[in-house]
């Protein structure tokens, strides 16, 4: 029996060592030491053995049994290294592709433009204040020294909701909201941003609604040098220390005087383009001193105090800082165009 069990040993172990898969792995153990395997098969003839013999055999048969679990154990370890191995290589991801781009929306170029409008003034020390779309006739007009029936009405026709409210033609309202709310406190220097309404055909320079910013500064000998000192330092910093502005006579109900502020041709630095109609300069917004009679329905004595103001198309700056050419390019959402001020 012991001769048995030692040749049980040496087959087992040699079949073993040809294992190849784990499936060969469990069939060998089922083989050997299954209930119904070889070293069973055996030891079903222990009782045949006499007292002495028994514990000796005994013996041999737990060495074998030992021998043979110890080369499948080694065996099994070995497989499941491998395949470990093998999940491990095929798994393996290389960290230095490119991950994949989400795609992320920017601030949009009227929207980047407005804002760098606010900081230039920001810095100069003004606040912002913020009216209504939906206006009264009184603060659109009349505060403003346009009455009813004034021919300057007809340059800024808009849409009324009814007959004393409609969709704001300018952000100008805002300076005689922003007086009647100081309560005749000096100083007053605000900007005033914000969308307006025109019944403008549309073109590639006109949009029946578009963005402005208005600006009112109030308080004892505002001149018109600070007017053009404070408009001077704007258009440098929005486009270039090299830029120069020239003020032309003009009307608005509400200034006098009034003028029309144009700045060195950002094309073609003033030599003349086609830009600036070989005119080397472009205009860029309406301004004057704040009159009297405004200062009056504001609340303020125009003999004690003096202002100015200034109002100015966003599309407008916009399109000159970056040479767009029509202003419909900011309301069509076109990606295309957009993305362009996301790097920028
Ligand atoms: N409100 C004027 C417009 O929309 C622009 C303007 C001109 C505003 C002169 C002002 C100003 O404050 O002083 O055409």
């Amino acid at each position: 029996m012991k001769e048995r069990l030692e040749g049980l040993r040496i087959e087992a172990l040699q079949e073993l060592q040809h294992v190849e898969t784990p499936q060969q792995l469990n069939d060998l153990r089922v083989k050997y030491l299954g209930k119904k395997g070889a070293l069973t098969e055996i030891l079903r003839g222990m009782g045949g053995l006499s007292a002495e013999e028994r514990p000796v055999i005994g013996q041999v048969a737990n060495d074998v049994r030992a021998a043979i679990e110890t080369v499948i154990e080694e065996k099994q370890e070995a497989f499941q290294q491998a395949e470990t191995n093998n999940r491990l290589l095929a798994e393996t991801i290389d960290v230095t592709l490119p991950g994949k781009q989400l795609p992320t929306g920017s601030v949009h170029p009227l929207n980047k433009v407005a804002q760098e409008i606010e900081d230039v003034f920001i810095g100069l020390g003004y606040t912002i204040a913020e009216g209504p779309e939906v206006e009264e006739d009184y603060y659109n007009f009349e505060a403003l020294n346009l009455p009813k029936n004034h021919p300057a009405r007809d340059m800024q026709d808009s849409f009324y909701v009814t007959d004393d409210i409609l969709m704001r033609t300018h952000t100008s309202p805002v300076q005689v909201r922003t007086m009647k709310a100081m309560n005749g406190e000096t100083p007053v220097k605000v900007i005033c941003p914000g969308k307006v309404y025109r019944r403008d055909d549309d073109d590639a320079t006109h949009s029946f609604q578009f963005n402005q910013i208005e600006g009112l500064v109030i308080g004892k000998n505002i001149r018109m040098s600070d007017l053009k000192g404070t408009l001077l330092q704007f258009v440098q910093q929005m486009f270039g220390a090299q830029a120069q502005i020239r003020l032309r006579p003009s009307f608005f109900p509400f200034t006098e005087p009034s003028a029309e502020v144009d700045v060195t041709c950002v094309q073609c630095g003033g030599h003349g383009c086609r830009m600036c109609k070989h005119t080397g300069w472009l205009e860029i917004l309406g301004c004057g001193m704040v009159h009297p009679r405004v200062l009056e329905m504001g609340g303020y004595d125009p003999e004690e105090v003096s202002g100015f103001a200034f109002g100015m198309g966003v599309e407008r700056i916009a399109l000159l800082k970056y040479g767009i050419d029509d202003i419909r390019h900011f309301y069509t959402n076109d990606l295309r165009f957009l993305s362009q001020f996301a790097r920028m």
